[in-house]
């Protein structure tokens, strides 16, 4: 923690690096109480910055110990160099040198988790964004790249497996039961792709052979007890292997590529230069422990860090404020590997719901930043929603626009005109402006200017000419700092269909103005149109559609994203509807075309399982809240309350049919189809569930006992433990207790579970839980589990009105910024909502921020949040 005066930087402020790094000779002697550090870098004036008489800065954390200092083998006087804040400076150097720095660490106690820590009796690192400073003193920025070689030297017993980036070249025995390892990794690397791993780990090999015949290992590291955890990820590996030189022409450019699974890690993983290092979460996955949704996690991350190989590593980042050139064109790739390996419709789906849910809520809250932001205080803040999806979205824009083929050509162009290099989201635009031959300068306002843009949609049909005219107006609300937006150019992507489905037109419109108008000849009737097919831009779509419009299209859109985007239109509006009833203590009702509706999709059976349910799925809390202009907690959770229990009780028969017809007992795959089967079944057990009656207790109960497989099991464990059933939901959480206590991310669904439970006395369980044997404050996960849970899904009890979830959360917050700051800003972000809400709940959750703001030695990452909500 420091504690100076946190500064703002401004991407206009960045100046290329006076001094450059050939390469970086790394010793680490890692022993029980400490780790020394001997790095050897070799350090030449930047030939391209002219003033060359420059001191030279490094960055070193703060409390890091300087133990010894050389240059060209001399030792340093303390008056031959100044520390200050983070930052080492040396007067007087010569144009080329050795710098030769000793660091003394004490990693042990490194709670915060970024530089080299402790796992679970393993050393590991994470050094994206700035955690290399936290090893020894470095010109730590991602414009700075060098060839690193590393030994390791360590307990041989306790830590028989040492890695690190690149290749082993040597390797041999230090005496009293030490031994080392020197490994060497010859692409010119930024220091925060540096890794290493030592611990007693246990190891799944496979191999892979390139396009071009290159033979490659294939490693993937874990706990011994979790070797029989490591098979999906090693195949969802092969196949994003593949997939990348199909659609990208990627090959991988070293002998082995490893992936190492640690417990205690801030987020999901590290692409690490040939040693991924990956939170537990998402790298292990087996049928009896691991839910659906995390077996397509693991293949969507491990194929992630892969992309990243080329979209981040051999082509990196100029500087922070690009993040998103990596991030968001990754995410794109990613996206599009899951789409390709599982369902198109169902991924898109799912991404675009998490856009609308949290990316839309912080592209209007006050830590709204554009895709490339202009400055920050703490980076680790920025690792955002928008920086990554509403980024992906921008690259699939591009995509959309220019065609696959050309898009193909330009990330050809871009990574073959900038490998080894570090630079811009203008140099990516920059090749695809080349391979097209098109200005895409106004479209580059995607990464210039924050916040959601609004399109609002009207039309025209003139029956005597059959002409059809859609006018199409669009706005951007203002952000911090951003008052006024210039028009975007997006596309927009258009069906117009007949009363009977009949398609009379599909293509797609190029908007650039503020207000354009498209006409359409030839249409002898008046059309439904189907806007933003496929949610062809990251935008708020507007247009007065009748019930019965959204019904057609629910019915018969041809495509598939909108066909469920009508449902979810209709189902908004009747919550909508529902919400202001409730509030004027009317009795609510759930439209019968709805049932009607709902019934049909239900009971034909030629329907995709996995399509349907995503069209029964009623839109969670979450979203709901982000659309409404006043946020009523209690409103929005009883509408979606009666609505789920109206359509469980006038559907129940179609509920079992469905649950009956996609119970086949095959034994557990976890393809699409099967995963897909799952979803409909879970979903129809949880409306029967919401129906109330005994019967289906003992259904889910039965699943609960009989099911082989954790997505049945942990679905039915979660209807019980969150129904008014709590005999029965405390007996299955305690036996689901018993079953899996040892298995620690099974465990972190347990304790999600039962803080998401929305039942009377949520508050007093979370605090139970906190002091449970499994817990552990220290893990990021169970914190997620726990704290993330209860603010983020149970939002009827974190909100209760007299405002003990805020000073519940504010307390966490306090208590982790000193132990983990990026945990501690994240789990923070639903308090920064607090304008959002009702004057009594906004004005206790101001409270709350104002007091962390009042507490002496905040750490960045907190502190830049909690300001900034508070303006
Ligand atoms: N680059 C990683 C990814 O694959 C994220 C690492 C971010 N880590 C951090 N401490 N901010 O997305
Ligand atoms: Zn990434």
């Amino acid at each position: 923690m420091s504690s100076k005066q946190h500064e703002t930087i401004y991407l206009e402020d960045y100046q290329p690096p006076a001094w450059l790094i050939s390469h970086t000779e790394l010793r680490f002697e890692l022993e029980e109480e400490q780790t020394l550090v001997r790095a050897q870098l070799r350090i030449q004036a930047n030939p391209a910055v002219a003033d060359k008489r420059k001191p030279l800065e490094l960055f070193g954390d703060e409390g890091m110990e300087l133990s010894r200092l050389c240059i060209d083998g001399q030792i340093l006087e303390a008056s031959d160099y100044q520390r200050e804040a983070g930052c080492l400076r040396i007067n007087n150097v010569p144009e080329s040198f050795t710098l030769e720095c000793v660091t003394r660490l004490l990693p042990h106690e490194n709670t915060a988790l970024e530089g080299l820590y402790k796992s679970d009796g393993m050393f590991c690192t994470q050094c994206e964004a700035e955690g290399f400073r936290r090893i020894t003193f470095f010109p730590d920025r991602p414009d700075v790249m060098s060839i690193f070689r590393t030994t390791l030297v360590a307990d041989k017993a306790r830590y028989p497996v040492l890695l690190s980036n690149g290749n082993p070249v040597d390797t041999g025995e230090d005496g009293e039961g030490r031994h080392w390892v020197t490994w060497d990794d010859p692409w010119p690397k930024p220091s925060y792709l540096f890794a290493l791993v030592a611990g007693d780990l246990a190891l799944l090999e496979d191999h892979y052979t390139t396009t071009s015949g290159r033979e490659v290992a294939l490693r993937i590291y874990a706990e011994r007890k979790d070797l029989d955890k490591l098979d999906y990820a090693m195949q969802s590996l092969k196949n994003a292997m593949r997939w990348d030189e199909e659609v990208y022409g990627r090959e991988y450019d070293l002998d082995i590529y490893m992936i190492v699974a640690v417990d205690f890690f801030n987020m999901g993983a590290m692409e690490n230069k040939g040693l991924n290092i990956f939170n537990t979460s998402c790298v292990l996955a087996h049928p009896r422990t691991t839910t659906d949704q995390g077996f397509q996690r693991v293949e969507g991350v491990v194929a992630h860090e892969y992309f990243h190989n080329w979209s981040g590593n051999r082509v990196t980042c100029r500087d922070w404020f690009q993040l998103s050139l990596k991030e968001g064109f990754t995410v794109f790739r990613d996206a599009e590997f899951s789409a390709d390996m599982n369902s198109r419709t169902v991924k898109r789906i799912e991404d675009v719901t998490l856009l609308r849910t949290a990316q839309f809520a912080e592209d209007a809250g006050p830590m709204a930043h554009p895709v490339r932001p202009e400055s920050y205080m703490e980076i680790s803040n920025f690792y955002t929603l928008t920086v990554y999806e509403k980024g992906a979205e921008v690259v699939r824009m591009l995509h959309t626009l220019l065609g696959a083929e050309l898009f193909r050509k330009g990330s050809d162009l871009y990574f073959e005109r900038h490998d080894g290099q570090a630079v811009t989201t203008d140099d990516f635009v920059a090749a695809m402006e080349q391979v097209s031959g098109r200005d895409l300068s106004q479209f580059k306002r995607w990464y210039s200017q924050a916040g959601t843009p609004r399109l609002q949609v009207h039309d025209d049909y003139d029956p005597q000419s059959g002409e059809y005219c859609l006018t199409v107006r669009q706005s951007c609300p203002p952000s911090p700092g951003q008052d006024h937006k210039q028009p975007y150019q997006l596309p927009l992507s258009v069906g117009l269909l007949a009363e009977d489905g009949t398609e009379l037109y599909t293509g797609m419109l190029e908007l650039t103005e503020e207000e354009q108008q498209f006409r359409f000849d030839n249409i002898a009737r008046r059309p439904v149109p189907s806007l933003l097919r496929g949610f062809s831009a990251p935008v708020k779509l507007e247009y007065d559609y009748t019930d019965e419009q959204l019904l057609m299209l629910l019915r018969h859109d041809s495509d598939g994203f909108n066909r469920w985007d009508a449902g979810q239109r209709l189902c908004i509006r009747l919550l909508q509807e529902q919400m202001l009833r409730y509030r004027d203590g009317l009795a609510m009702s759930c439209s019968e075309a709805l049932v009607i509706a709902w019934r049909q999709l239900l009971t034909d059976e030629s329907l995709d399982p996995a399509m349907v349910a995503q069209c029964l799925r009623l839109p969670s809390e979450a979203q709901l809240g982000e659309l409404a202009e006043r946020i009523d907690v209690t409103a929005i959770h009883e509408a979606r309350e009666f609505m789920r229990k109206a359509l469980a009780q006038a559907l129940e028969q179609e509920w079992l049919q469905a649950y009956q017809r996609c119970d086949t007992g095959d034994d557990y795959t976890a393809d699409a189809e099967a995963i897909g089967r799952r979803s409909l079944k879970n979903l129809a057990l949880s409306y029967l569930m919401a129906a109330g009656r005994e019967p289906w207790l003992e259904l889910a109960r039965q699943q609960y006992e009989q099911s082989d497989n954790m997505t049945d099991q942990l679905a039915a464990l979660t209807l019980v433990a969150h129904s008014e059933f709590r005999e029965t939901a405390d007996e299955l959480l305690q036996a689901f207790y018993q079953q899996w206590q040892h298995e620690s991310l099974v465990m972190n669904q347990w304790l999600a579970v039962q803080a998401s439970d929305p039942t009377e006395g949520a508050l007093q369980r979370v605090n139970s839980l906190a002091q449970h044997p499994v817990f552990d404050a220290r893990n990021p996960n169970k914190l997620r589990s726990l704290i993330g849970a209860f603010c983020g899904q149970n939002l009827a009890s974190f909100h209760a009105e007299d405002g003990s979830g805020y000073v519940w959360l504010a307390d966490w917050i306090l208590t982790l910024d000193r132990q983990n700051p990026q945990v501690a800003s994240r789990l923070l972000t639903p308090l920064t909502r607090w304008k959002r809400y009702d004057q009594g709940r906004a004005a206790q959750m101001q409270a709350q921020l104002q007091r962390m703001m009042d507490t002496a030695e905040l750490s960045a990452d907190v502190y830049e949040v909690v300001s900034k909500s508070l303006v």
